[in-house]
């Protein structure tokens, strides 16, 4: 067993297997059955990846630094299952919107370990936020400092804030998702932070307790996690850092990112050397946690072969939006032979009405056929958050899947659902 794990995608989730039958097993659960039971394209979820990913977020910085909190980015993977799983596994939360802060809250999320995030908070998220009783307002401009003041006044309460840093640190990544460089429309540059710092030294209602950054997202380098920590510490010195999430998750076989304990080991080590050993520290990790979850199961419609091999399935950009948005690369099995070596590079395409809709190009799948099942790994994050109705499409199920029991967290979608909110 050990050699044919060894022999299958590190970006598939812990603990997946290769059956008697020759078929692919996340959680225990033949992927081929599973198929066949609920349909597809369908996101299946090893929950013990899930939980497994948690305790090494917290093993490694409990083991490093006393006073410290792990949040789930819930954008990452908004469902309420995925949630659940998380407050059991003792995680707070981030949120980036009202919508995020409702689901997060109603899966049990405690809200005073919840961060609340955005550049552009409205009045009304504000407003709500305060009153679900958030921990802490993320702060990212001076228009928001004032409104939340005004508002936190109106409630008769005083709002922990943090302000979010811009440290002018840009990592390696696309650059629809990096978010440390100076031109961003996220955050205060250093010099403004120094502003917001003494505006909220008089303020009402509103206790600054620290500061935040976030600097992108699917980093693999870790010097400017640390160039950015050392930013922080030119700001003075407060009890609460927030130092975001972007460890980067294995997608192919080529990307080996940090380990979850290397990463937090450089963020603390940072943070001991630049901000001392006494402070609160916190990490957001979204996709670190939940990329390598889940896989998607699609089923092969058709196989056209002109210039390249076009194999299309019943998916695509309307369940995973990530090829088209950032380039980002997958790999692709077939569920029944996952060990056979295919010889033919084929691309990988979605049902959609756009030349774009290509899932994985380049991808050696063993003499595809129609009906063949096929599993894309390392869906868990950003898939389903941004997954949408193009072309009428069904968004699909989620699947839970841990010892061979499979249980549907969220049911596909049906046509009804699609016209369900038309008044017209
Ligand atoms: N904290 C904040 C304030 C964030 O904005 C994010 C992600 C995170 C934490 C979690 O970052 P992570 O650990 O997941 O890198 N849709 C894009 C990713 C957008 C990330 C947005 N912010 C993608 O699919 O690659």
């Amino acid at each position: 067993m050990e050699t044919v794990a060894a022999a299958l995608p590190h970006a598939l989730p812990l603990g997946t297997a290769v059956n008697q039958r020759g078929n692919l097993e996340v959680g225990g659960c033949d992927l081929v059955e599973l198929a066949r039971e609920l349909g597809t394209p369908a996101y299946v979820v090893a929950e013990d990846d899930l939980r497994t990913r948690a305790r090494s977020f917290h093993e490694a910085i409990r083991s490093r630094h006393r006073d410290c909190d792990v949040l789930f980015a819930t954008k990452a993977f908004p469902c309420t299952a995925v949630c659940r799983t998380f407050v059991q596994e003792g995680l707070g939360c981030e949120v980036g919107s009202a919508g995020e802060l409702h689901m997060a809250t109603r899966a049990g999320f405690d809200p005073a370990r919840i961060h609340f995030h955005g550049n552009a908070k409205t009045e009304e998220e504000l407003g709500a936020a305060m009153r679900a009783g958030v921990g802490h307002v993320v702060l990212d401009s001076l228009n928001e400092l004032e409104r939340l003041e005004r508002l936190a006044v109106q409630l008769g309460l005083t709002q922990k804030v943090l302000i979010r840093v811009t440290p002018g640190v840009a990592g390696d990544t696309h650059h629809a998702i990096s978010t440390g460089q100076s031109d961003s429309k996220f955050g205060f540059l250093p010099d403004d932070a120094r502003g917001a710092i003494d505006r909220l030294r008089g303020a009402r209602a509103l206790e600054l307790v620290g500061l935040h950054c976030h600097i992108g997202s699917q980093l693999f380098e870790l010097e400017p996690f640390r160039a950015a920590v050392r930013t922080l510490a030119t700001l003075g010195e407060f009890p609460v850092y927030n130092l975001g999430g972007g460890l980067a998750a294995a997608y192919t076989a080529g990307q080996h990112p940090p380990r979850i304990e290397e990463y937090v080991a450089a963020i603390v080590d940072a943070a001991h050397e630049f901000l001392g050993g006494d402070k609160r520290l916190l990490l957001e990790p979204g996709r670190a946690l939940v990329a390598n979850s889940t896989v998607t199961v699609y089923t092969v419609q058709t196989v056209k072969r002109n210039v390249s091999t076009w194999v299309g399935v019943d998916g695509g950009m309307s369940d995973n939006l990530r090829p088209m948005l950032y380039g980002a690369e997958y790999e692709a099995l077939i569920a029944d032979r996952p060990l056979t070596r295919g010889t033919e590079r084929c691309h990988l395409a979605g049902k959609h009405c756009e030349s774009g809709d290509v899932l994985a190009r380049d991808v050696a799948l063993p003499d595809p056929k129609p009906g063949d099942v096929v599993v894309v790994p390392a869906t868990g994050a950003y898939g389903h958050s941004l997954a949408n109705n193009y072309n009428g499409a069904l968004r699909p199920p989620i699947v839970f899947c841990r010892e061979g029991a499979a249980r549907v967290v969220v049911r596909r979608e049906n046509p009804e659902d699609l016209v369900i909110r038309d008044a017209g």
